[in-house]
């Protein structure tokens, strides 16, 4: 049922904040991540010498999100595979290297022959996984659900929400067992995942806006995600979702990688969505952006900067909640979510139902 909502999705992007209290909260003991209600014993994380991702669409893109984290945070060599690549190379896994399959459905055939794949390599395998008791799950040595509630709408949001923050609590348990964080850090960093549902809450609610400024990119043929780090890795998310749902062509970039090439593409009235989340290269993205500001570019800018106003080095600036700046990808990604929402309403396009897709893709 959409309860009064227009689409699911719109619902759905509703659900992210009790979403996420819903995977976090019963993975959290005395301010400390514990996966004793997913029966993940403390020696699977032992001794993991290096991470593989594995997975499709907005799943792996959640876990570009985890590669992002747990290699600046852990300093723990972490690779992101394409499911349907993987399972076709000579992959690299050790007996300690740890494979994670990321998984809305739990069924997508890639991922789960990646799985199987993974699974002759080593033991240490773990599936983050939405849909209860699918192949993915019963399949892996470890399963960490997330409890994001039956997804309906085609474009994936609550999913990945929950999947990145299944990440956070995965990256603090092994920081925390392999000694690369003490619980000082821990509890800091477990208490500001808590904050994350109250923090996305009212930025949902700013739809209007985000309907608003939508309609001056309805008309564009192509789009641009730019960002660097965290932010780079959220803009693959950004442009998946809006081609998927509204047409319009979108490609993510990172920022420095501009003037290699795309910023060929760059003239007057192209939508660039840019984000500046991250200090320790805050000043580097502004000076790209500055770049395709004068090239022509229609630019919304989500960042945390204060000082930004509208139609300054932006033609818009969308304002980021004042968190630390690894979690502030959870409250841009609802505003691009909403963005490729309202492009997709705003084009007379069904959102819930984009053509030539489909939920779960179970075959090859
Ligand atoms: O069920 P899965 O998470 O394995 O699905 C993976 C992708 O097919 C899925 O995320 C797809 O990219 C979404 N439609 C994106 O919104």
């Amino acid at each position: 049922q959409k309860e009064g909502y227009p689409h699911y999705m719109l619902k759905e992007i509703h659900e992210q904040p009790a979403a996420i209290t819903r995977t976090i909260a019963p993975r959290i003991k005395n301010g400390l991540p514990d996966f004793t209600e997913d029966a993940i014993p403390d020696s699977f994380f032992e001794n993991c010498s290096d991470i593989t991702v594995v997975a499709c669409g907005t799943a792996m893109y959640a876990g570009m999100v985890g590669r992002t984290l747990i290699q600046s945070m852990l300093k723990i060599p972490v690779t992101v595979a394409i499911a349907s690549e993987f399972r076709y190379e000579e992959p690299v896994i050790g007996e300690n290297s740890m494979v994670i399959v990321v998984s809305q459905s739990g069924e997508t055939i890639d991922t789960l022959e990646a799985l199987r794949l993974a699974n002759k390599y080593t033991k240490k395998t773990l599936a983050i996984v939405n849909v209860k008791g699918s192949s993915i799950a019963r399949e892996s040595n470890y399963v960490l659900y997330t409890h994001a509630g039956p997804e309906i709408a085609v474009a994936s949001t609550k999913a990945y929400t929950v999947q990145v923050a299944s990440f956070y609590l995965l990256a603090c348990k092994l920081g925390l067992v392999l000694h690369k964080i003490d619980e000082t850090y821990a509890k800091d960093f477990i208490a500001t995942l808590q904050k994350v549902p109250d923090t996305i809450a009212p930025l949902i609610e700013q739809a209007d806006t985000i309907e608003q400024l939508t309609k001056r990119m309805i008309n564009a043929q192509n789009a641009f995600f730019i960002g660097r780090g965290l932010d780079y890795t959220l803009s693959m998310e950004g442009a998946l979702k809006l081609k998927e749902i509204s047409y319009i062509h979108a490609e993510a970039y990172a920022a420095g990688e501009l003037k290699h090439g795309t910023i060929a593409l760059i003239s007057e009235g192209v939508p660039v969505i840019a984000v500046a989340s991250q200090q320790h290269v805050y000043s580097k993205v502004i000076s790209n952006i500055r770049e395709v500001k004068a090239r022509g570019a229609y630019v919304i800018l989500l960042s945390k900067d204060q000082s930004i106003t509208d139609n300054s080095i932006c033609d818009v600036h969308l304002q980021l909640p004042d968190t630390p700046d690894a979690f502030a990808i959870f409250s841009a990604v609802v505003i691009f979510q909403l963005i490729a929402y309202y492009a997709s309403v705003g084009k007379g396009l069904n959102p819930d139902q984009p053509r030539n897709l489909a939920k779960s893709v179970t075959v090859e």
